[in-house]
Parts: structure tokens; sequence; C-alpha cells
């Protein structure tokens, strides 16, 4: 069991030829992945319009801020690996987006490389990435980040979550890339609720499989 370590995780992830939410088994009739579908439905969840302003968090090579980019005003992608992120940008640039940033920044400090406040963000998304900050590292990102949220806002999270003891389903850890613990520290499903009701959320939870779930966090 590993303790969370930022420099390790970044240098994993540029070293990664993929993210995980677009390898692995096919699980669904859809041909999709679990993490695939983790990340579709957080995706539609946002309800994105041409007024919106997303920040996406652990943005990897950018498949949702791109996508979203082709929807909203103006959409932030942030990451700690900096190789991802040259990768997100070339993406862009090849889909000629003018409306798409990507940025070094972490859930802990979204604010490195940019003023996030500046840019009236109105609906922020975290697709498998934030399972991997521990429990008081992913309440205090919560407050950091709803703070940057202007209102009415949303924030939704797809992820690795425990619906119950984990370990019932050890034969499912593969199947939806939980490591067990050493790089992955994903939290109950009520401790993630909490967190976002005590920073001023109204949230409701879409179940996706054992492990995995998307929480819709509304602030008004
Ligand atoms: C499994 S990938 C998911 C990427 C993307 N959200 C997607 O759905 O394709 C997880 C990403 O989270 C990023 N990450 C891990 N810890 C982070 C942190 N503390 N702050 C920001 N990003 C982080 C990793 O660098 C990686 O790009």
């Amino acid at each position: 069991m590993s303790k969370y370590d930022k420099k390790r995780l970044a240098w994993l992830f540029d070293n990664m030829t993929d993210t995980k939410s677009t390898i692995g088994e096919q699980v669904a009739d859809s041909g999709e992945t679990i993490p695939q579908i983790a990340g579709r439905v957080a995706f539609e969840q946002l309800k994105l319009t041409g007024e919106d302003v997303l920040l996406d968090v652990g943005t990897g090579t950018g498949d949702k801020a791109i996508a979203a980019a082709h929807i909203c005003r103006q959409v932030i992608g942030i990451d700690i690996s900096k190789k991802s992120l040259e990768q997100a940008r070339i993406r862009a640039e090849l889909e000629n987006l003018n409306n798409v940033i990507f940025a070094y920044g972490a859930f802990e400090e979204p604010c490195v490389e940019l003023e996030l406040a500046l840019y009236g963000i109105t609906k922020i998304l975290a697709v498998y990435s934030l399972h991997h900050l521990p429990d008081q590292l992913k309440k205090e990102s919560l407050f950091t980040l709803s703070n940057l949220l202007h209102r009415p806002g949303r924030i939704v999270i797809g992820d690795i979550m425990f619906f119950e003891e984990p370990n019932k389903h050890i034969e499912k850890f593969n199947e939806v890339y939980y490591d067990g613990g050493d790089t992955d520290f994903p939290s109950r499903v009520e401790y993630l609720t909490e967190c976002l009701k005590q920073a001023g959320g109204t949230t409701r939870v879409e179940q996706i499989h054992p492990l995995v779930g998307v929480i819709i966090a509304d602030f008004v």
C-alpha cells in the first residue's frame, strides 16, 4: 500500500501511452469500458450549453475538454502530467479549437499557471482523476474548486467510489482499473457527497457499477 505521491503520479501519467478511460476490456453491450461509461455519463450530466465555461480537472490528454469545446464558450483543462497536456494541446490544434486552454494545475493547487477565478467557471468536471487523492485532500480540493465556481454552477465527478465494502468486489478491481491502493485511493460515496454538501452543493448520485459512480453537485 503506497501513499499519495503527486510527483510519482505525474511521472506515471507522463509515461503512459494511454489513459485508463480509453483502454481495457469492453464490458458493456455498447462496447464501452466501465471508465468510458463513467466519462460519458459524467459528461452528459454536465448539461453543457454555449454559455458555459468548463474546468476539466485531471483532463489527461483532453478527451472531454475537447468534446466540450465544441459546445461551450470556454474550456480549461488542467493536469499534473505535462506530457498529457502537450498531447491535449496538439489535439485541440488539429481540431482548430481556439476556446480551449490546457495548463498545469492540480486538484489541490488548481491555479498554478492560470488565475482561474477570472474565467467565470460555471461547470467543473473530474473523470477518473479525483480518486488519486486521499480523503482529506479530496475534501480540501472540493472546497477550493467550489470556490472557483460561479453560481448557479455544477460539479460532476465520474470515478471509482465505494458503494459498499470494496473487498466484496476484488474480482472486479481490474474491470474498473482500481489498483487496490498503489496510486488509487477511492473514497466512500457518502464521504464525497458529504464534502460537496459541506461546500454548499446539493448532490445526486448515479451508480454505474459496484465500484464506480457519478456524483452531480449543484451550487445555487
Ligand atoms: C485516468 S486519467 C483520466 C484523464 C481524463 N479525465 C479522461 O477521462 O480521459 C487521470 C488523470 O488524472 C491526473 N491527475 C492525477 N492526480 C492529479 C492531481 N492531483 N491533480 C490533477 N490531475 C491529477 C493524471 O495526471 C491523469 O492525467
